[in-house]
């Protein structure tokens, strides 16, 4: 049990950490030019990963945080699927031919919105541009509630080979006040039809913290969840940031469980993981014994990047579409968010890409973002050779000493000279770890980022 005490302490808004410095940072001072010099500098040879940005939905759930619209004409889901070859020629010419690819994400929204033909020509595109290495991840994000019939064997003729679909929750009330109504049949039968498709890894998403949730509801979710055997679960808190999301304001707010329940809901959830045979990842995710993303965790060899956690080893993260970020060793960068922004910007002549801010890295953003990823991946970090590999004093982690020391008395982490370890009870107040190496964090700052827990 945690107290109240130690929640009221560590239960504050605070980001991800799926990048450091994150996308708080993001400024109008990084542009186009420099996601063009960017790209043009990668090392040749690096491998690299895509991700696709396709924001459609066929309904709005509205818990959702991410970019997404409701487009139901097919010529509009089309046409954006010929400003995503328009972006990645772009950005291929920049690069230069045949650069090897190591892991292709589609997210959203829900890129399954794309007609056939149009998700056909652009992994055809993407084919043709650059190298896709057989041993490649291609993984997309789909709604099983809208996943037409011809879909599951198109993904297995263009050679997907992972899926992550949505649950949330499976009680009907909880369903009803976030507006997504979903059966049990229709998942089980969604990951029937991928997997005859020929599709080996399905991964299932499941939220706690949203309206009506109970410890007992979401146990018995994540126990039916469980008992169809995806590879990996993402267990996410619910991010309430209605100022950002305006769809949020029509969650019934009362409804919303608080700190205490949230994290009740989080360890129940971990116990019906846990017992079904799952192992825990990080911060929110679940995979089997013998799942790739298991065997990195137990490997130190796992990552952080914007869709999450991956295995994929690849340094360089090239986002398309609208909003999409890309991860480039001097910086961040960030594409135009609306769809109409983005078409905008790839219509203008002047314009080279559609990026519109970003950051740049600095050294200590980098010794600092080799801290957080570590606490975020592996739940360890040796500060002494961190600090080391980046050629920085041995005291430059010093100010984080008294917070330390108050997390290792609350039971949260262990220190062993330099080295910090994460404990069990620490897991679901990793982000508080992670966020004493954030030199960008304000602590007062609650309107941009959700709870923590
Ligand atoms: C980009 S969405 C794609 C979901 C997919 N299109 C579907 O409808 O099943 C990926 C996941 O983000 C998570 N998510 C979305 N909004 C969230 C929020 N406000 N808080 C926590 N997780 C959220 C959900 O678990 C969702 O399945």
């Amino acid at each position: 049990m945690v107290s109240p005490d130690l929640l009221s302490r560590y239960g504050g808004n605070l980001p991800r950490y799926t990048s450091y410095p994150t996308a708080a940072q993001f400024t109008g001072d990084i542009g186009p030019a420099d996601a063009d010099a960017w790209l043009r500098a990668v090392p040749t040879g690096a491998a690299l990963s895509l991700y696709l940005h396709v924001p459609f939905c066929d309904a709005l759930c509205l818990f959702c945080g991410c970019n997404t619209a409701v487009m139901r004409n097919p010529d509009g889901r089309a046409a954006y699927g010929a400003l995503l070859i328009d972006e990645l020629s772009r950005v291929a010419e920049r690069l230069g031919p045949g650069r090897p690819v190591s892991h292709v994400q589609w997210g959203g929204g829900t890129p399954t919105t794309l007609p056939p033909g149009t998700l056909r020509q652009v992994m055809q595109t993407i084919r043709r541009l650059f190298s896709v290495e057989d041993s490649a991840e291609i993984a997309i994000e789909l709604d099983p509630r809208y996943l037409p019939d011809d879909y599951p064997p198109l993904l297995g003729a263009l050679g997907f080979n992972r899926v992550s679909l949505g649950v949330q929750d499976l009680d009907p009330e909880v369903q009803r006040a976030c507006g997504r109504i979903q059966s049990h049949a229709q998942t089980a039968d969604c990951i029937r039809r991928v997997r005859d498709a020929g599709i080996r890894s399905v991964n299932i998403d499941l939220i706690y913290g949203l309206p009506h949730q109970t410890e007992q509801g979401v146990g018995d979710t994540a126990a039916s969840v469980a008992a169809l055997r995806p590879d990996r679960l993402a267990v996410f808190g619910y991010a309430h940031v209605p100022w950002k999301q305006k769809r949020q304001a029509l969650l019934p707010a009362p409804a919303l469980p608080g700190p205490a329940d949230r994290l009740a809901q989080r360890a129940r959830i971990d116990a019906v993981l846990r017992r079904a045979g799952y192992r825990a990842i990080g911060l929110d995710h679940y995979a089997r014994p013998a799942d790739r993303m298991a065997l990195a965790a137990e490997a130190g060899t796992l990552r952080r990047n914007f869709q999450g956690y991956t295995v994929d080893p690849a340094s360089v993260l090239v986002g398309v579409g609208a909003s999409a970020i890309s991860a480039f060793g001097p910086g961040l960068t960030q594409n135009a968010t609306t769809t109409a922004a983005y078409a905008r910007l790839l219509a203008d002549p002047e314009r080279i890409l559609p990026v519109v801010r970003g950051v740049r890295r600095t050294a200590q953003d980098r010794l600092r973002a080799d801290v957080i990823e570590a606490l975020m991946c592996d739940l360890r970090a040796d500060l002494a050779d961190i600090a080391r590999r980046h050629a920085a004093p041995d005291d430059c982690f010093a100010d984080a000493a008294p917070a330390l020391g108050q997390l290792a008395a609350d039971g949260f982490v262990t220190l062993d000279g330099p080295v910090i370890r994460v404990t069990e009870a620490g897991r679901p107040f990793l982000r508080t770890v992670a966020a004493l190496f954030d030199a960008y964090r304000a602590p007062a700052d609650v309107t941009r980022h959700a709870a923590a827990i």
